[in-house]
């Protein structure tokens, strides 16, 4: 006769604070947008700033953010409000209203973040995200922009192109990367080895901080300016603007693209692009797109290896080039295409269809978006052919079938900037970057598969002899939780691990910086500087 009235007291109390809790949770998420709306009048013209799930554009918004399918299940928790920001006093008004209310703030530029930092986060939060500040203005006087935060890549580029045959920017591939995350990050591409990173070439910036005080360059400060270039994701406050030198290209470059298999040996191939490739001349970036294949041609599998290549210059003097120090590879004038620098960027983006036009680089929805997992090393010595063997044997896996590798040489300009220079480090005794990836069919396996994540773990526990070590560096835009996070709950100083992998000894200045710009922690995410006194996330 007890135990029902003795369980039914218990199940009063577990179910009375957790309804109160809902409640309260409600309470202050209304709070929180009472407090927007009053600051920033919910509407600028037709536009809706302010959304929250009960809103109809909220949903639309939401699914858009995402760029890294995995996370696209129902266990993912969601903002309880998205703010779109028109104009700088929208963010103000939503750093002061998020702090007020205790809400945590995502800062979402182009939403390709690897772990989904930009809008996934386990406390309640806010999104910003900025996709409406994308603004690019050219000045081909000077060679400079301004660019906002919220445009991409692919839109930077054509708008460079619509101004001039022969000024580009040095960053990455992929035309739906956001400005905002990816100079943050550092930023490389095919223009690496002659100009640097894309936050090698940033001169100016704006950024609003804790306080909601809007500073550039000279009111920041160099430490802060310093510490955006590379350590700027989410740290120190919303970086809105960045002004960027421009670089000067031939109205002419040369881009090739030939496969190699075992067969016709890649092997001795790749082996000895470890040694040309960093050490050729600085207008030509030639990468490696590593893969297998079975297909009727090679059954039974076999690794294909594309050489991917921009030039800075015609065919003639490419062939010249790799007739002396590559001629192994076998490079024939055929395989040289001449094109302007805005088409180099349609063809190595490699997404497009052949024949696309330019204008396509505008549409943020033109690359698609993947189930992935995605790992990065940074490689000091050249890897044995008996290392590249081992290899090739971890690619004869069946979930190799959608995995694969991208190598980009360093040397040139990489080699030339010292490690302090600005917040990203990894620069001279670099040979080359590798990118580690897999893909699934989501649709079919689902947002999750264990197989594969597991299969590019292993992928990367095999680099591990060819790779840096102690620790193994890491590249900060290619965020990986793996690598630690920071704690939830218990003090041990977490954030050395990750933070001395992506930074080297630049986290410290970083700690630095953050210690003086956000000392209450405002700006956080799993893998945020912390100030010099906290260790809890
Ligand atoms: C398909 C694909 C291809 C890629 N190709 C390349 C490449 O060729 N070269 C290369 O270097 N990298 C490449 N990357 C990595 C890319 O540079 C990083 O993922 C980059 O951080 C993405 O920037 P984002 O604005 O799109 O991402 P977001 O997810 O919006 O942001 C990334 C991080 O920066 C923070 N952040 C975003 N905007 C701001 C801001 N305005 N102020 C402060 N913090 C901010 C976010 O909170 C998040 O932590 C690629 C990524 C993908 C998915
Ligand atoms: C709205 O903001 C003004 C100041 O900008 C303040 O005086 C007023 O109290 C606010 N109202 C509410 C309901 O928050
Ligand atoms: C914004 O304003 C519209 C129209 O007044 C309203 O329907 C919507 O609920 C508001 N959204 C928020 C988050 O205040
Ligand atoms: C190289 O191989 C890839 C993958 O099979 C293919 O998509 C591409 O068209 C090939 N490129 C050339 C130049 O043959
Ligand atoms: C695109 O097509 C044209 C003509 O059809 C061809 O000459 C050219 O080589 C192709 N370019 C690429 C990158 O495949
Ligand atoms: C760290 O120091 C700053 C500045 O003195 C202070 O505002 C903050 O509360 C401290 N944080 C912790 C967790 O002690
Ligand atoms: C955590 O480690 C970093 C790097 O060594 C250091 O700068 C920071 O002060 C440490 N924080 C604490 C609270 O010990």
């Amino acid at each position: 006769m007890n135990m029902p009235k003795c369980s039914l007291l218990a199940f009063a109390f577990v179910i009375l604070p957790s309804n109160l809790l809902a409640v309260s949770a409600q309470k202050s998420t209304d709070d929180l947008v009472q407090c927007l709306t009053n600051r920033t009048d919910n509407f600028t013209g037709l536009i809706r700033v302010i959304h929250t799930p009960q809103d109809p554009t909220y949903t639309p918004i939401y699914d858009l953010l995402f760029q890294e399918l995995r996370f696209m299940t129902n266990s993912t928790p969601k903002p309880q409000v998205i703010v779109t920001p028109l104009i700088e006093s929208h963010i103000q008004a939503t750093i002061y209203c998020s702090k007020k209310h205790g809400f945590q703030i995502r800062i979402r530029s182009g939403g390709h973040d690897f772990e989904g930092s930009s809008y996934i986060s386990e406390v309640p939060f806010v999104v910003l995200d900025l996709f409406r500040l994308n603004s690019i203005n050219i000045d081909v006087g000077t060679a400079a922009a301004w660019v906002q935060s919220g445009a991409t890549l692919g839109q930077l580029y054509y708008a460079i192109s619509q101004k001039s045959r022969t000024l580009a920017f040095p960053a990455g591939y992929w035309s739906t990367v956001g400005v905002g995350g990816h100079l943050a990050g550092g930023g490389y591409g095919a223009l690496l080895r002659k100009y640097g990173l894309a936050a090698d070439n940033v001169i100016d910036a704006l950024i609003i901080d804790v306080n909601g005080a809007i500073l550039d360059r000279s009111s920041m400060g160099e430490d802060l300016f310093w510490a955006i270039r590379g350590g700027g994701h989410g740290n120190f406050g919303v970086i809105v603007s960045w002004k960027v030198k421009l670089v000067a290209v031939p109205e002419i470059v040369t881009v090739f693209k030939v496969n190699r298999t075992l067969e016709q040996g890649a092997t001795k191939l790749v082996h000895k692009w470890q040694y040309v490739a960093p050490s050729m001349h600085e207008d030509l970036t030639m990468t490696l797109r590593i893969s297998s294949v079975d297909t009727p041609q090679f059954p039974g599998r076999t690794m294909l290896i594309g050489f991917e290549s921009l030039f800075l210059g015609g065919a003639d003097r490419l062939l010249m080039l790799m007739n002396r120090r590559f001629p192994e590879l076998g490079l024939t004038r055929e395989d040289c295409m001449e094109m302007s620098w805005i088409e180099s960027v349609l063809v190595l983006g490699d997404v497009f269809p052949n024949g696309s036009s330019p204008a396509i680089l505008l549409d943020r929805a033109a690359a698609p978006k993947q189930y992935t997992k995605q790992k990065a090393d940074y490689v000091e010595e050249p890897i044995s052919v008996e290392g590249l063997e081992g290899i090739w044997k971890v690619f004869s896996e069946i979930e190799a079938e959608a995995g694969g590798m991208n190598w980009t040489p360093y040397g040139g300009r990489m080699s030339e900037i010292p490690e302090s220079e600005i917040a990203y480090p990894h620069r001279a005794g670099n040979i080359f970057l590798i990118y580690e990836a897999v893909y699934w069919d989501g649709e079919k396996i689902g947002p999750v598969s264990p197989r594969h994540v597991r299969w590019v773990r292993n992928l990367h526990r095999y680099l591990t002899p060819f790779v840096s070590k102690n620790p193994r560096f890491a590249y900060a835009n290619y965020r990986d939780y793996d690598l630690g996070v920071n704690n939830k709950g218990t003090t041990e100083n977490q954030s050395v691990s990750w933070g001395i992998k992506y930074f080297k000894s630049n986290f410290n200045r970083l700690v630095q910086v953050k210690t003086k710009v956000d000392p209450d922690n405002f700006f956080k995410n799993e893998q945020s500087i912390p100030p010099s006194n906290v260790t809890t996330f």
